[in-house]
């Protein structure tokens, strides 16, 4: 509570006078008040989940049934990284015995090597965990997981494979999402020695660079390659509108996991792309004013079409993440988008009401709508990038 208090004073002291001027809530008082949502529902999450062995939240699906899954589905991660995240800002022994309980759920994921979203799982969950406590039972995880990961790359294509199934489709499918799990792979780098993860991670992102992305920079959602030649032989979505189109989250992903990787890496091909993902985003005519994006930029429907609340916070945290390694002016607008994004998050549109929406922090966020599943619906990951997306604003905002 302390660090918020001071935050809260320095605010009211005139620190951030700018948000005063403007007749809008200071971004301070937006960011507490966010925090401090996110922190009773995940409470409340934590205590109803508490004795139902194994389980962690998903959503709510259209018709109101709760939905929880195992650790073996791509989101398990999230809801303990969730609590690691307000640990570290509030840090009580109730957040704690949580964000124990709920990592302790994910560690079967380790040894999965049937699914290439263990950076998903493990990195936000026990990567968390291992950065604020330093539990060496979390490295091991962490570094089996790592290795488990890797078996998923082929030196022939220089990519980690995706997913294992519709083989007649895709020979060997990767999916722009897949930027996502590359940060675990260069932090067991670091912390093994073994040069083979930089290497995995580095030739899949350039490899991805340099197949997944259209002129303007949007990308395509699925690029599979042909095993033989290591060429890609198809590119198309699956969760996008069309396989032309720029689905928002996948957008959203590539941000992300280029603005991830030149942090890490220092390398500017990765700083340069990122910077580009920035621009077509944000420069869309489809982004809207408040910009929180349609589930896809080119949804048929818009301006009717669903928002996607996931996306928004995804990119809300890459954009405070880009804004703090590029110091040129887009840098400066990276951070004024994500300000923007977080306020809209922050409203009580899509910020639910403590007490209701399942216990989830976000309204409104799209999973699969293609597929008919997960559509205008509370989403953990949704909720874990805001929380995050705030923390970076608040740091930001507190070395100005
Ligand atoms: N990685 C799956 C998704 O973004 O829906």
């Amino acid at each position: 509570m302390k660090k918020r208090v001071i935050f809260y004073l320095l605010a009211a002291g005139g620190l951030f006078a700018g948000c005063h001027t403007t007749g809008q809530e200071p971004l301070p008082a937006v960011i507490e008040r966010g925090l401090q949502v996110a922190e009773r529902q995940a409470l409340a999450m934590a205590e109803k989940l508490e004795t139902q062995e194994g389980k962690l939240p998903k959503s709510v699906a259209a018709d109101g049934t709760f939905e929880t899954s195992g650790y073996g589905w791509w989101c398990s991660g999230f809801f303990p990284g969730l609590l690691w995240y307000l640990y570290e800002e509030s840090p009580t022994p109730e957040l704690k015995k949580y964000a124990e309980l709920y990592t302790a759920r994910v560690e079967p994921a380790k040894n999965l090597t049937n699914t290439h979203d263990l950076g998903f799982m493990l990195y936000c969950s026990f990567g968390n965990g291992y950065r604020i406590t330093h539990n060496p039972a979390y490295r091991e995880v962490m570094t089996t997981g790592a290795y488990s990961l890797a078996t998923r790359y082929d030196p022939v294509i220089g990519a980690i494979k995706s997913w294992d199934s519709d083989k007649n489709k895709w020979q060997f499918p990767v999916i722009i999402d897949n930027m996502m799990n590359l940060e675990l792979l260069l932090w067991a780098a670091k912390e093994t020695g073994d040069t083979q993860f930089d290497d995995i991670a580095n030739t899949h992102a350039e490899k991805t660079m340099e197949h997944h992305f259209r002129p303007d920079f949007s990308s395509f959602h699925v690029v599979s390659y042909d095993t033989l030649s290591g060429f890609p032989h198809v590119k198309q979505t699956h969760q996008g509108f069309s396989d032309e189109s720029a689905w928002a989250r996948g957008q959203a992903w590539g941000l992300y996991g280029y603005t991830a990787m030149y942090r890490e890496t220092g390398n500017a091909a990765y700083l340069e792309l990122a910077r580009q993902i920035g621009k077509f985003i944000i420069n869309h005519p489809n982004l809207p004013e408040d910009k929180v994006p349609y589930w896809d930029f080119d949804a048929p429907d818009i301006p009717t079409a669903e928002r996607d609340a996931s996306a928004a916070a995804i990119m809300a945290s890459a954009f405070v993440d880009l804004s703090r390694l590029d110091d040129t002016p887009f840098g400066k607008e990276c951070l004024a988008v994500a300000e923007q994004q977080l306020r809209t998050l922050s409203s009580p549109h899509y910020l639910a009401e403590p007490g209701s929406n399942g216990h989830f922090i976000l309204k409104h966020c799209v999973g699969h709508l293609t597929g008919g599943s997960e559509i205008d619906v509370p989403l953990t990951y949704a909720d874990y990038y805001y929380v995050e997306a705030l923390l970076r604003l608040k740091n930001t905002l507190t070395k100005q």
